[in-house]
C-alpha cells in the first residue's frame, strides 16, 4: 500500500452560504482522509474556494461591496465556508482560495505555458453562456434551448477570446475514459463519451473580456482566464506547481482521487486531463463523480429555495449524527433524497437503538456485575463463535468497501456486527448468568469481554465517520491508545481482559420524532427569507384639529373572554381611569388567547360612537400594529408600559 494519499473536494463558489449538499461531498472526503490516516498513510486533504467569475462580480455589485470583500465575507466571515468546515469537524490539511496570490501567479504561468506550446490560440467566441454555471455551451449541447446543467436561460456571447485545443485530445480522453478506471462510477463514462466526446469535442474558450473579476492573462491585458481553467488548476497549484508557496508537488501529485459532484464530472474527466496532457504532467489516478443530495426530489439549490441549513441540523442533532446520516443512508455514487424524517429515523434506529444501546447496556452490565473491571479471561463457548468471527474479519470487509468509496456498504458491515452483538446479549442473557455468580462469573466475563471487543472494533472503524463519538465510545469501554489503531482493529483480543470501563453520557439520545419535526419546521420558517408587507401610507391628509379630537387612552384589561358563537371576537372589560368599566370588542382571537391579556396595559380610542357587534356594545377600539409576512396577516396589540396609569391620555 502506498503510504501517501492525496484527496480533494471541489473548491466551492462562495456566491452564497453553503448548504448541506455542499457538506455532503466534504464530509465524504473527510471520512476518506481520516480512514487513510487511520491506516497510517500520509494524507493531503485539499479543499478551498473558487472565487472568480462574472457571477461573483455581479453579486458583489448587488451587495455594494468589492468582489474581494464579498468573497472574504463568505469564506472567512461568520457562518462562512471555513466556519462550516470547523462545525462539521472537517480535517482538511490545506485550504486554497483562488484569490491567493501564489495561485494567481501560477495560473498566469500555466496559461502562458499552454499558449507557448501552441495549445492556446486566439479566435472569436460566439456561442451561448450560462451565467449561473459559468459555462459555455454550443447550440447542439443546449436542451430545449436552455442550459443542459441547470435548465436556465443562456445568453448569446461573442467576443475575442483565447481557445484551448481540446479537440486535439479527444481520442486520448476517450481511451482514458473507456479503457481505464480513471472515472468512476462506470455509469458516468458512457454519459461523458456519448454526450460530449462522440458528438465532437470542440475547442474550449478559455478567456473572457466582458468582465474583470478573474485572473488577468498577463501577456494580453483585458483578457481574464476562464474560471474553470483557474479552478481546476487549484489541485496542483495548492501543492506548489509553478509557484514557491508550497513544495509538495512531487510528493503528492498525481492525486489519488478527486471527489466531485456529478454535474462537474465533465470538467474533471475531459478538460482537466486534457490540460494536464498539454502541460505534460501526470493525470490524477481517479475522478469519482458522486450523486446529489436532493430535497423533495430536486437538487438542493438556493434558486429553488429548497436548501437545508447544516447549522440547524448539526446544532439540533450533533455533528456526528449528521455526518453519519449522510454517508450511511445514501449510496455515494447515486442521488439521495434528504428528509428530516430519514435523518431522525437513522439517528433513532442505528445510533440510539443499536449502537447507543449496545454501549450503555454493556458498560452498565460490566459495572453492575463486576464493579466496572473485568476479572480476566473467562470461559469461551461455541455460542461466541459467530460474533467473534464477524468481529475478527470486519476490518477486511470494511476496507474493501472503503477502497471502492462505498461508505454505505462499509457502515453496513459495521452495523452488521453491532446488530449481531445486540443479539448476542439476548442469546446469552447475562442477567440469568448473574443470578449464580459463583458458578457463572467466568462465562459472564467472556460474554462481557466479547461485547466490549465488538464495541472497540466498531468504534475504530466508525472513527472516520464520527470522530468524537468513536473516541467517547473507546473511552467508555476503557480502550487504551494501543488498542485504538487500525492494526488492532483486526486483532480480536487486543483489549486487555482486565479492562476497566467508565460510564459516560448517553451518546445518542432517542429523538422524539413529532417534536423534532415541529421544531425543525419552526427553525426553517424562522430562517426562511421573509417577505414583509405593510399597508401603503395614506395619501389623504387629515387636518390637525380633526386629528386632535381623537381621544387615545391607556387602558388596563380587567377581564377578557371569547364572545360565544364568534371565532374572532374577544370581549374586553377595561379600566379607562373613569371608575366605570368600559367594554370593547375586538376581532383578534386568532392572535391572542383571552387569559393572556388580563392585566396588560393597552391603547384604545375612546370617543368613537358605540357600535353593536354580535348583540354586544363596543365602546371604542383597541389599537394594534398589522403587517403581512409571506402573505399571512400578523397583528400585535399595542401594549405600553404597565407603569402608565389607566386613563392617561396619549397625545
Ligand atoms: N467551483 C466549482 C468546482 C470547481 S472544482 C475545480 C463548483 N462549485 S459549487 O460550489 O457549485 O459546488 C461544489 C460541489 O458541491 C460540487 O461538486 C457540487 O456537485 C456539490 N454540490 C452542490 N450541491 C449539491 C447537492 N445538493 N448534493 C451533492 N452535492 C452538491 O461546482
Amino acid at each position: 500500500m502506498s503510504n501517501k494519499f492525496y484527496i480533494t473536494t471541489p473548491i466551492y463558489y462562495p456566491s452564497d452560504k453553503l448548504h448541506i449538499g455542499h457538506a455532503y461531498c466534504t464530509v465524504a472526503t473527510d471520512a476518506m482522509a481520516r480512514y487513510k490516516r487511520l491506516q497510517g498513510c500520509q494524507v493531503m486533504f485539499l479543499t478551498g474556494t473558487d472565487e472568480h467569475g462574472m457571477k461573483i462580480e455581479d453579486k458583489a455589485k448587488e451587495a455594494g461591496v468589492t468582489p474581494q470583500q464579498f468573497v472574504d465575507n463568505i469564506v472567512e466571515g461568520p457562518r462562512g465556508v471555513k466556519d462550516l468546515w470547523r462545525l462539521m469537524n472537517i480535517s482538511y490539511d490545506r485550504f486554497i482560495r483562488t484569490t491567493d496570490s501564489y495561485h494567481v501567479q501560477a495560473i498566469q504561468r500555466i496559461f502562458r505555458a499552454l499558449h507557448d506550446n501552441g495549445d492556446i490560440y486566439k479566435g472569436t467566441y460566439s456561442g451561448k453562456y450560462c451565467k449561473p454555471c459559468e459555462s459555455f455551451w454550443t447550440e447542439s449541447q443546449l436542451v430545449d434551448g436552455k442550459c443542459p446543467d441547470c435548465g436556465r436561460e443562456v445568453a448569446d456571447a461573442q467576443e475575442e477570446a483565447y481557445f484551448f485545443r481540446l479537440s486535439k485530445y479527444a481520442d486520448k480522453i476517450q481511451d482514458l475514459l473507456e479503457n481505464t478506471d480513471f472515472l468512476e462510477p462506470r455509469s458516468r463514462v458512457n454519459e461523458m463519451v456519448n454526450n460530449f466526446i462522440k458528438p465532437g469535442l470542440e475547442d474550449l474558450c478559455v478567456s473572457r473580456t466582458s468582465f474583470t473579476w478573474g485572473i488577468p492573462v498577463d501577456f494580453d491585458p483585458g483578457h481574464v482566464v476562464y474560471v474553470w481553467v483557474d479552478a481546476l488548476s487549484n489541485y496542483i497549484t495548492a501543492l506548489g506547481f509553478m509557484n514557491d508557496r508550497y513544495d509538495d508537488y512531487d510528493k503528492f501529485w498525481p492525486a489519488d482521487v478527486h471527489f466531485v459532484g456529478k454535474e462537474i464530472v465533465r470538467f474533471h474527466a475531459i478538460i482537466w486531463p486534457a490540460m494536464l496532457m498539454s502541460l505534460g504532467e501526470p493525470l490524477p489516478k481517479k475522478v469519482y463523480g458522486h450523486g446529489w443530495l436532493n430535497f423533495g426530489g430536486e437538487k438542493m439549490s438556493k434558486s429553488r429555495g429548497n436548501v437545508v441549513d447544516p447549522y440547524i441540523l448539526a446544532e439540533r442533532f450533533g455533528v456526528d449524527a449528521l455526518r453519519f446520516f449522510m454517508l450511511r443512508t445514501f449510496p455515494f455514487g447515486s442521488d439521495g433524497n434528504f428528509s428530516n424524517e430519514a435523518l431522525i429515523n437513522t439517528i433513532n434506529v442505528d445510533l440510539a437503538n443499536d449502537l447507543g444501546n449496545l454501549l450503555s447496556r454493556t458498560v452498565s452490565m460490566v459495572e453492575k456485575y463486576f464493579g466496572g473491571a473485568l476479572p480476566g479471561q473467562g470461559r469461551a463457548d461455541q455460542a461466541d463463535e459467530e460474533l467473534v468471527r464477524m468481529g475478527a474479519t470486519l476490518r477486511d470487509r470494511y476496507e474493501a468497501a472503503m477502497e471502492r468509496y462505498q461508505f454505505q456498504d462499509a457502515l453496513a458491515e459495521v452495523f452488521g456486527l453491532i446488530g449481531r452483538a445486540n443479539k448476542y446479549i439476548d442469546e446469552n442473557a447475562p442477567w440469568v448468568l448473574a443470578k449464580d455468580m459463583e458458578a457463572n462469573a467466568p462465562r459472564l466475563a467472556t460474554v462481557m469481554y466479547n461485547l466490549l471487543e465488538s464495541l472497540r472494533v466498531s468504534a475504530i472503524l466508525l472513527s472516520p465517520f464520527m470522530p468524537d463519538s468513536a473516541g467517547e465510545i473507546l473511552r467508555q469501554i476503557g480502550a487504551g491508545e494501543d488498542c485504538r489503531g487500525w492494526d488492532s482493529a483486526d486483532q480480536w483480543g487486543a483489549l486487555p481482559d482486565t479492562v476497566r470501563v467508565e460510564r459516560g453520557e448517553n451518546l445518542f439520545p432517542r429523538v422524539d420524532v413529532d417534536k423534532a419535526l415541529a421544531e425543525l419546521e419552526d427553525l426553517r420558517a424562522a430562517a426562511a427569507p421573509k417577505e414583509i408587507e405593510i399597508e401603503p401610507l395614506a395619501e389623504e391628509t387629515v387636518d390637525f384639529d380633526t386629528f386632535c379630537k381623537s381621544d387615545f387612552r391607556a387602558v388596563k384589561v380587567l377581564e377578557c373572554e371569547a364572545v360565544k358563537k364568534s371565532d374572532k371576537l374577544l370581549r374586553f372589560t377595561l379600566d379607562d381611569g373613569t371608575g366605570t368599566p368600559r367594554q370593547i370588542l375586538s376581532g383578534i382571537h386568532k392572535w391572542y388567547e383571552p387569559e393572556a391579556l388580563v392585566g396588560k396595559t393597552l391603547v384604545a380610542i375612546v370617543n368613537l360612537p358605540p357600535r353593536k357587534m354580535m348583540g354586544l356594545e363596543s365602546q371604542g377600539m383597541l389599537i394594534s400594529a398589522v403587517h403581512t409576512v409571506n402573505g399571512e396577516e400578523h397583528l400585535h396589540l399595542l401594549m405600553v408600559d404597565d407603569a402608565i396609569p389607566a386613563g392617561a391620555k396619549l397625545c
